[in-house]
């Protein structure tokens, strides 16, 4: 099993990371990608990469932070990304996307700017070869057409949407320009998330097992019966065996398909 979006990178893992990767391989976890959401993440992303031979680096920009890029430095930033996303251990880059949720820290981020630092890292996903790992939150219209628009700047395969959401229509769309969709523990809860349409199920059911990945988005987004504490990686588990049961599918044909297609999407 692979968890192909976390944060072990983050502040809340600082003390106990060792701990926690070395469970999640002793529990059948074979790899892990940490993800970065500006650059002292991302860089944090790349050492940890460094220490364990399993564990991979994303390289990015999240929406959310679009804001806080150093105007100073004009688009240094990039510089900064595309040094890092050099390194042999980062397969991709991310998370990018839009966001329209309204957070209580910060609201929306400025569409505008949001759509600049995202189009930035598709260019330099395509300069690098790398594929895509996408963040959408009610953004979905914005995001297809940027990528409809970029769309021969996309690698085989583009990259995945991270913590799918949104409707049938646009997972039709995502998966017609060819990116594969990670689930994580919010699978597992129950009722439509809030600002959300449809079940997530829905989309589970939707979506077929030859394109999906599993993810945790640790220390976020816990699976039952955790939820309340601390998300890991070892989680990812737990969260692919309840997904196994929506497919009707056993969990060791689910855990080789999900693998296949990560090791496929990362060049892992
Ligand atoms: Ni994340």
């Amino acid at each position: 099993m692979i968890d192909v979006h976390c944060h072990l990178n983050f502040h809340s893992f600082e003390k106990d990371y060792d701990e926690v990767i070395k469970r999640a391989f002793e529990a059948g976890v074979t790899k892990i990608i940490n993800v970065g959401t500006k650059i002292d993440s991302s860089e944090k992303a790349v050492e940890l990469a460094e220490k364990y031979e399993n564990l991979y680096a994303i390289i990015g920009v999240h929406p959310h932070h679009a804001d806080k890029l150093d105007p100073s430095a004009g688009s240094g930033w990039l510089r900064q990304l595309e040094k890092l996303a050099r390194h042999p251990k980062v397969v991709g880059i991310g998370e990018c996307g839009l966001d329209y949720f309204s957070y209580k820290s910060n609201a929306i981020v400025k569409p505008e700017l949001q759509k600049d630092v995202f189009i930035k890292q598709i260019e330099l996903a395509y300069k690098l070869k790398l594929p895509l790992q996408i963040h959408n939150r009610q953004a979905g219209k914005d995001i297809l057409d940027i990528l409809i628009n970029y769309k021969s700047y996309l690698s085989d395969p583009p990259g995945m949407f991270h913590c799918m959401s949104g409707d049938i229509d646009f997972l039709k769309k995502v998966l017609d320009l060819g990116f594969y969709v990670g689930f994580d523990g919010n699978i597992t809860y129950k009722g439509i998330a809030k600002g959300e349409t449809i079940d997530l199920l829905d989309l589970v059911r939707f979506a077929p097992l030859d394109r999906i990945v599993m993810e945790t988005d640790s220390p976020f987004l816990t699976p039952e019966p955790h939820r309340g504490s601390k998300n890991m990686p070892e989680y990812v588990i737990i969260t692919a065996r309840f997904l196994a049961k929506i497919k009707d599918c056993s969990y060791g044909k689910l855990r080789d398909e999900t693998t296949k297609n990560a090791n496929l999407i990362f060049k892992l």
